[in-house]
């Protein structure tokens, strides 16, 4: 079944049909979903979803955009929250360029610490990175980050950043982009990469694949990302599901 690797249905967004909504994904052919945190509320409600919904797992971090809402106490309630049974990653975590805020040095700063957190707490990262590539890059090297393994999700750098990512042992991940009109840098992506390096993910409630862009996505969604990503490479819908739930499996320490 589809595992959607990176979801926040904690959103305000779905606060309209979120139970009738997730009620809904099993019949969809929807497995799993982690539900990434991106500070430290949306932390503590990843985790809540996570222990109503047998099939949703959690992350928690705090987001470069939130990332001055970090403090070493903050890290210790995170070091807690990661030690919860459905807790498998810690993220998203990571360099945000694009917004002038805030600073450059205090993203890097807990981007390194929260890398740190995971080594030391043994879970994989989900890296969100925007507008940062060799910042990110230098950063994931400098801390070894190879030997934490996780995933750069919402990939938006070219194939080489991809295949450098790659190298290390991180997996790439793959939403709704791949089927915008402008979104051929992350078809070359797709076209590059070894099936075994690909994870699927909504990113929802944004970046909804055509023709439901610029809308509120959801994991629903996620064949049509499905079907793109089977006409780049050649293979069956089905192997596409089935190796990237595997991935995400692998990647997660999630057993069938
Ligand atoms: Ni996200």
């Amino acid at each position: 079944m589809i595992f959607d690797t990176h979801a926040h249905y904690d959103d305000e967004q779905f606060d309209i049909d979120r139970e009738e909504l997730l009620g809904s994904m099993k019949e969809a052919g929807i497995g799993n979903i982690v539900n990434v945190g991106a500070n430290m509320a949306s932390s503590e409600s990843s985790l809540a979803l996570a222990e109503k919904y047998d099939f949703i797992y959690a992350a928690v971090g705090v987001h470069p955009s939130d990332s001055e809402e970090l403090n070493e106490e903050n890290i210790e309630r995170l070091r807690k929250m990661s030690s919860h049974e459905k807790c498998v990653a810690i993220g998203e975590i990571g360099l945000d360029y694009y917004w002038p805020e805030p600073d450059h040095e205090i993203q890097k700063k807990w981007f390194k610490r929260q890398l740190q957190l995971a080594r030391e707490v043994k879970k994989p990262v989900i890296i969100h990175s925007r507008e940062a590539a060799q910042d990110t890059l230098s950063i994931m090297r400098e801390e070894n980050a190879g030997q934490i393994g996780g995933v750069v999700h919402c990939f938006s750098y070219s194939r080489e950043v991809a295949r450098e990512c790659a190298d290390m042992g991180f997996y790439i991940g793959i939403g709704g982009v791949l089927t915008f009109k402008n979104g051929r840098k992350l078809k070359e992506v797709a076209e590059a990469l070894p099936m075994e390096k690909i994870l699927l993910e909504t990113d929802c409630p944004y970046l909804a694949p055509v023709p439901y862009r610029g809308k509120r996505n959801c994991s629903l969604y996620l064949p049509l990302v499905v079907e793109a990503l089977s006409e780049i490479k050649g293979i069956s819908p089905e192997e596409v599901i089935e190796i990237t739930e595997k991935n995400a499996r692998e990647m997660y320490g999630l057993s069938r």
